[in-house]
């Protein structure tokens, strides 16, 4: 852990209180730890723009009788066998299925795998959560 600096901010009143209400709402037991975390939340945000290296999660769900469905998403893994690190089958109840998928790789190939999950037909509902590493953070 790096050394800790203190410096001076100067905001205007009425978005100070904004953020304050925020931290709040948070959670954040000080304007430190929800400051740090909005400057992170950005660098994380430029790695994904620049193009190193990054981590993250892919969540699906779908329902598993469909046909072909499993199939296909299984044959687009394999295609992508390099960035999945972890992968998760949830299954929520009789017809939907839950799965996380943890990737790490570059930006663009973790949207692309996203985007190819996503759009296989019966794929109810997909995220990516787009994190980082945590190296240079
Ligand atoms: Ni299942």
């Amino acid at each position: 852990m790096s050394k800790l600096v203190r410096f001076g901010v100067s905001l205007e009143q009425d978005l100070l209180e904004k953020f304050d209400r925020l931290t709040k709402e948070r959670s954040y037991t000080n304007r430190s730890e929800a400051f740090r975390d909005l400057i992170r939340q950005e660098l994380v945000g430029k790695q994904w723009a620049s193009g190193g290296e990054v981590a993250g999660a892919i969540t699906l769900i779908y329902d598993h009788h469909k046909r072909e469905l499993v199939n296909k998403l299984m044959d687009i893994q394999h295609a992508f066998g390099d960035m999945i690190i972890s992968s998760q089958h949830v299954h929520l109840d009789h017809n939907n299925c839950l799965e996380i998928i943890a990737v790490k790789g570059s930006p663009k190939e973790a949207q692309k795998l996203s985007d190819s999950l996503k759009s296989v037909k019966g794929v109810k509902h997909g995220t990516l959560s787009m994190s980082t590493t945590g190296k240079n953070i």
